[in-house]
């Protein structure tokens, strides 16, 4: 199969990270016959700095022409701490989700036994939790009226939601639910927000064409906390824009790093992939990194293509480093690998059909001697 990929490298870390996945996609196309074609566009404070547009139309072009895009990361402290700021690097996000119709954010969550230790919570709240947020991500409070009175002492955000903004992406949770273990969590605010008891009165006419998938309701607070308290048992959770961009930061802390998690954000023509971590500037440019969740990201991309032999062979790769302690500094400060050779590791590891033979001594002499 031949694929073009826009490929957005943005901001902080993001391009590093991103190197990783197209070498690794390199890798794959080289093993299973595919060709994957990239073109690159401009988002976030680089395409500030470069055009002074945080998303330029020529990104927009490449976007669209192309099967799906690749994305590394938004943001630069410089605009963070300045509320009058008229330009900011996330505009550009916000706009291309728009502007693309991406309006389905998924987010997978998953632990690692290799890693429990790194997570907040205890060992036994953490084996067996595997969920997935479906966060929508095109309406509500995010994309509402704005409004600042002309005193500047008053300010408003308009949350609105219609049928059929809710209608699609829980069509797409439900299908997901079915897959997986059948069950869906619906998380609102429906004892208080209107927009929530929409959302409620849709998923519930919705659940008759799912007979097979068990629907329950959690208001956004408690679900907060079940989040930490018994992660185990959520299977999908559907929720509005603003709630999603919450309950997802919190989720992923639950795995033990922020840089192992993978996104796709979805719409009915394309779709975009990107990490769920930041563009952590503090780390920009010093290949240190975690390179993991942009790499299962790129997973994403291929389970999207229907290559789903290819997905599962990034993951069987990404697993492998991360059992045998093959990780960056984030996961282990002292004895970690660089941003680059992790994503030589997996690619190595795709490459070489004898996986047993990859020369560990080889693999040693990649390791930081910097303590
Ligand atoms: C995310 C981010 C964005 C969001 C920001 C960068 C605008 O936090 O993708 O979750 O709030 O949606
Ligand atoms: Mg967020």
């Amino acid at each position: 199969m031949n694929k073009n990929i826009a490929v957005i490298l943005g901001d902080g870390i993001g391009p590093e990270v991103t190197q990783q996945s197209i070498k690794v996609l390199d890798a794959i196309g080289r093993q299973f016959k595919h060709t994957f074609e990239y073109s690159y566009g401009l988002m976030g404070a680089d395409a500030i700095d470069k055009t002074g547009n945080p998303l330029p139309d020529e990104t927009l072009e490449t976007c669209l022409k192309s099967d799906a895009i690749l994305f590394g990361a938004i943001g630069h402290p410089k605009y963070d701490n300045d509320p009058t700021a008229k330009v900011r690097p996330e505009q550009g996000l916000l706009r291309i989700r728009k502007e693309l119709g991406l309006f389905a954010n998924i987010r997978p969550v998953t632990t690692y036994p290799s890693l429990h230790h790194l997570s907040p919570l205890k060992n036994t709240r953490l084996e067996g939790v595997d969920f997935i947020i479906f966060r929508e991500l095109t309406g509500g409070i995010y994309f509402g009226d704005k409004n600042l009175s002309e005193d500047g002492n008053q300010a408003s955000d308009n949350c609105v939601y219609n049928r059929s903004e809710i209608e699609r992406v829980a069509h797409l949770a439900f299908q997901s639910a079915r897959q997986r273990r059948k069950m869906l969590t619906l998380v609102d605010k429906a004892n208080v927000l209107e927009t929530s008891r929409l959302w409620r009165k849709v998923v519930q006419q919705l659940s008759s064409q799912y007979a097979d998938v068990k629907v329950d309701y959690m208001f956004v607070d408690n679900a907060a906390m079940q989040i930490i308290l018994n992660p185990k048992q959520f299977d999908v959770i559907l929720t509005e824009n603003m709630f999603g961009d919450i309950i997802s930061d919190e989720a992923s802390v639950i795995a033990g790093s922020l840089g192992l998690l993978p996104s796709s954000s979805v719409g009915s023509k394309l779709a975009l992939f990107e990490p769920i971590h930041g563009s952590y500037p503090q780390a920009a440019g010093k290949d240190i990194a975690n390179p993991i969740g942009s790499i299962l990201s790129a997973a994403m991309m291929l389970d999207y293509f229907g290559m789903l032999k290819e997905a599962a062979m990034i993951r069987e790769a990404v697993g492998w480093t991360l059992g045998n302690s093959l990780v960056t500094k984030d996961i282990d400060p002292i004895n970690f690998y660089f941003t680059s050779t992790i994503g030589e590791l997996v690619t190595d590891y795709i490459i070489n059909p004898d996986h047993q033979k990859i020369n560990k001594h080889n693999v040693e002499l990649r390791k930081s001697t910097i303590i």
